[in-house]
């Protein structure tokens, strides 16, 4: 057949795709036509309305660089980044939940229990502490935990290289005997993703706001486990109900305890309010892959 109308157009594409290189390349070929083109019956969009969505996402990957990934903001404010990671990481036991991955990260340089990643960064000094254990009991004993998040004002390092002069506020940590690992930082601050692409442009048409609630990005590999993604969320943050990319869970929000000046930390007595967080990081054992 060579000539198709709008009812026998997806089969003719699904047939095409028939003689795939492999069974899985056919499967996700055949299910994007088939909701594709049911999407496109759905709203039954004039030839402008499309012509408009192609240049949104043409917009999208325009604004891509090495520092800035539009499509990672657009999978986080459509859900599917949550979605993606609801299939892969179910719920198990007491194991941290995880959460999205978000477009910020960059391999942290290395440093040692209690310096400061935040000595280019504006804030209040914040004292993060924290272990990691396995599921089965054991401490993950030399645990890799790298970590990142924003500045006072909730802008993280990459977006403002001329401010830090490099990266900062971000860092990597090797886990001691008992799992243990503690840092100096400058406390983060809820932030809006950035509006000044076509996300920005679509939540303004969806009449959504732009926010994240406060908080601390973790990732942590060990031998034998599964690496965990995750954040720390502040309790009592006012866009914990509402994230503009759905991250939240209950179980990751903790206090972000303020404490006095003159209290002592680490040793150390501290000249102004200082904020402290700890948390306990459980990582699967059981499942690897
Ligand atoms: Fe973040």
């Amino acid at each position: 057949m060579r000539e198709f109308d709008e009812s026998s157009i997806t089969d003719a594409v699904v047939a095409r795709m028939a003689g795939s290189r492999s069974e899985r390349t056919r499967q996700i070929s055949e299910a994007l036509v088939r909701h594709l083109h049911a999407f496109v019956r759905e709203i039954r969009p004039s030839p402008a309305e499309w012509e408009a969505g192609i240049g949104f996402l043409t917009a999208t990957g325009q604004k891509c660089d090495d520092q800035r990934q539009e499509f990672i903001l657009l999978s986080d404010t459509l859900g599917v980044s949550t979605l993606v990671d609801a299939i892969n990481n179910p719920v198990s036991g007491d194991v941290t939940e995880t959460t999205v991955f978000g477009p910020f990260y960059v391999p942290p340089p290395e440093f040692g229990h209690g310096d400061d990643i935040g000595t280019a960064i504006e804030g209040l000094p914040m004292l993060v502490s924290g272990r990691v254990r396995k599921a089965s009991g054991a401490a993950a004993s030399g645990a890799i935990v790298d970590v990142w998040h924003s500045d006072e004002a909730g802008f993280y390092d990459v977006q403002q290289m001329d401010k830090t002069g490099g990266l900062a506020g971000r860092g990597r940590f090797t886990a001691d005997a008992d799992g243990a690992f503690h840092f100096w930082t400058r406390r983060p601050a809820a932030y809006p993703i950035p509006t000044d692409g076509p996300v920005g442009a679509m939540l303004a048409a969806q009449g959504r706001h732009p926010w994240r609630p406060e908080h601390i990005h973790f990732k942590i590999t060990a031998p034998g486990c599964r690496p965990l993604v995750t954040h720390v969320f502040a309790q009592g943050d006012v866009y914990l109900d509402s994230d503009v990319v759905f991250g939240v869970k209950e179980s990751l929000i903790q206090p972000y305890v303020i404490h006095p000046s003159g209290d002592v930390a680490q040793g150390r007595t501290m000249s102004g309010t200082w904020v402290s967080l700890d948390h306990t990081f459980v990582l699967d054992d059981q499942r690897q892959a």
